[in-house]
């Protein structure tokens, strides 16, 4: 039987997220980020259409590299302001039943313990819904706001994410027995002192004496997504990562970039199936191949192609505004994202062709057709690169999201490809058609679990 493709909807707690410039369209209300019922309306769309998930993207810092001024991300938006988006999630929750929720938190700013309680708190109120996007930063201007002269170096923030991966797992994954709690009203025992063990840990970057306070939550550990792609951010996802997002330009590269994930899983002891590989989309579609046109046209007059570069600029580190409309920008690996980079690096990229690139305010595919041509176009993709599943961007919100559920969905159902009930069970039973909702025995944080024997030290493999 051929695969179902994964879909989650891609969003974040601001108005301008990927594709910019797009809330000043007249049938857009991302200006609404701020209210509760926009985010419940949305969930109650998406769950009706079936998506696994509302992915939520999050930045610490401001985009203040383009220009070095904040002048075009405040005037237009780009992804600030920005709202948290952990504190969404008990009211989206409380409307659906089966939408899943991942959600992007910088661990470089968040305590470990106090942020291991965060997740355990969502995970239970959602009953067993959410996924972490584990980022690490790479923006000089959170490091500054946070107290610190400059983000830490970008191996070494992976090096730290390692630890702290470390650290939740103790706390997640071994303070508490599966039976510690027995809520026993006679006996007069709500948890079992000989089931709940201190968490001791002290390493190179992080110190953690105490008890999880939370008790054991459906899944105990979130599903951990990821998203970096570098030799080092890929020796990190094959260790950790549960689903990994990258975002392609063609499906060679594509194709190139799903193998080494997989590849990556397998050389840390999992297997290759063991990572869902997500790609971020844009579609534009309509009833008839002409109307797709003439909305993407319609988009197209209300997107703001520099506000995509700018964004872009703070991705990579690089000025953009420093260079003329047709100067070859240099490219210079730096301390920010290096798949980002690593775009510029093959082609002769000029501020002119990056402004093409970002027409629609963003540079993520964009499939525009019918119905039967996006379906047809998602579905080549996947089998082509071996990808999983798509974070599907907004363009006009939520427009984009209703047009996809009324039209191409159906379509993808037609042709077996697509759910038409959700499975039963936690996030990452539905993800990945398991009986269990724990990490699975292959994933380095199951070696954590709580035994009645001191917890194992668990060695990383480091590709
Ligand atoms: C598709 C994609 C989405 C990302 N989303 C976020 C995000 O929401 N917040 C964030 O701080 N970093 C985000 N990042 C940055 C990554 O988490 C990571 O820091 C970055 O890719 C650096 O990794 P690399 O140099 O190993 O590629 C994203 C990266 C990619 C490729």
């Amino acid at each position: 039987m051929a695969r179902h493709i994964l879909l989650n909807a891609f969003n974040m707690n601001c108005v301008g997220h990927i594709n910019h410039g797009l809330w000043t369209h007249p049938r857009d209300t991302s200006t609404q980020y701020k209210t509760l019922e926009y985010w419940t309306d949305l969930a109650r769309l998406l769950e009706r259409g079936l998506f696994d998930g509302l992915f939520i993207a999050d930045i610490v810092g401001t985009y203040d590299v383009y220009g070095q001024s904040l002048d075009v991300p405040l005037k237009e938006s780009i992804q600030l302001p920005v709202n948290d988006p952990l504190l969404l999630v008990s009211a989206m929750a409380a409307v659906t039943r089966h939408l899943g929720f991942g959600l992007t938190a910088n661990l470089t700013y968040e305590s470990p313990y106090l942020f291991a309680r965060r997740l355990s708190t969502l995970d239970h109120l959602s009953n067993g819904r959410v996924g972490w996007n584990i980022v690490t930063g790479y923006l000089d201007s959170a490091a500054r706001a946070m107290g610190l002269s400059q983000q830490p170096e970008h191996d070494r923030r992976y090096d730290q994410a390692d630890e702290y991966l470390q650290v939740l797992y103790k706390l997640l994954e071994g303070s508490w027995a599966d039976d510690a709690v027995v809520a026993d009203r006679q006996q007069r025992v709500y948890a079992q002192p000989d089931k709940v063990r201190k968490v001791q840990h002290h390493g190179a970057f992080y110190d953690v004496d105490g008890y999880h306070l939370c008790e054991p939550s459906p899944q105990r550990t979130p599903v951990l997504f990821q998203a970096g792609s570098s030799p080092r951010g890929l020796a990190f996802a094959g260790n950790h990562a549960e689903c990994v997002f990258i975002s392609g330009q063609d499906k060679a590269a594509t194709r190139t970039q799903v193998d080494k994930v997989r590849a990556a899983a397998v050389a840390a002891g999992r297997t290759a199936n063991a990572v869902k590989v997500f790609m971020g989309i844009t579609v534009i579609v309509a009833p008839t191949e002409q109307q797709a046109q003439a909305r993407h046209a319609e988009y197209l007059r209300h997107a703001s192609a520099e506000a995509g570069v700018a964004h872009f600029a703070a991705s990579t580190g690089i000025d953009f505004a420093a260079y003329g409309l047709d100067e070859p920008i240099a490219f210079r690996q730096g301390n920010a994202i290096q798949s980002a980079t690593r775009q510029l690096q093959s082609d002769a990229w000029t501020r002119r062709r990056l402004l093409q690139q970002h027409a629609l305010g963003g540079r993520y595919v964009t499939l525009v057709g019918d119905p039967q041509q996006v379906a047809e176009q998602l579905i080549a993709w996947a089998d082509d690169t071996g990808l999983d599943g798509f974070n599907l961007t907004r363009t006009v919100t939520p427009e984009s999201f209703e047009d996809f559920i009324e039209l191409v969905v159906p379509q993808l159902q037609k042709r077996g490809r697509y759910k038409t009930a959700y499975a039963a069970g936690t996030l990452r039973e539905k993800l990945f058609d398991a009986s269990h909702p724990h990490l699975p025995a292959d994933h380095p944080g199951s070696a954590y679990r709580f035994t009645p024997y001191p917890a194992p030290t668990g060695a990383l493999h480091h590709a």
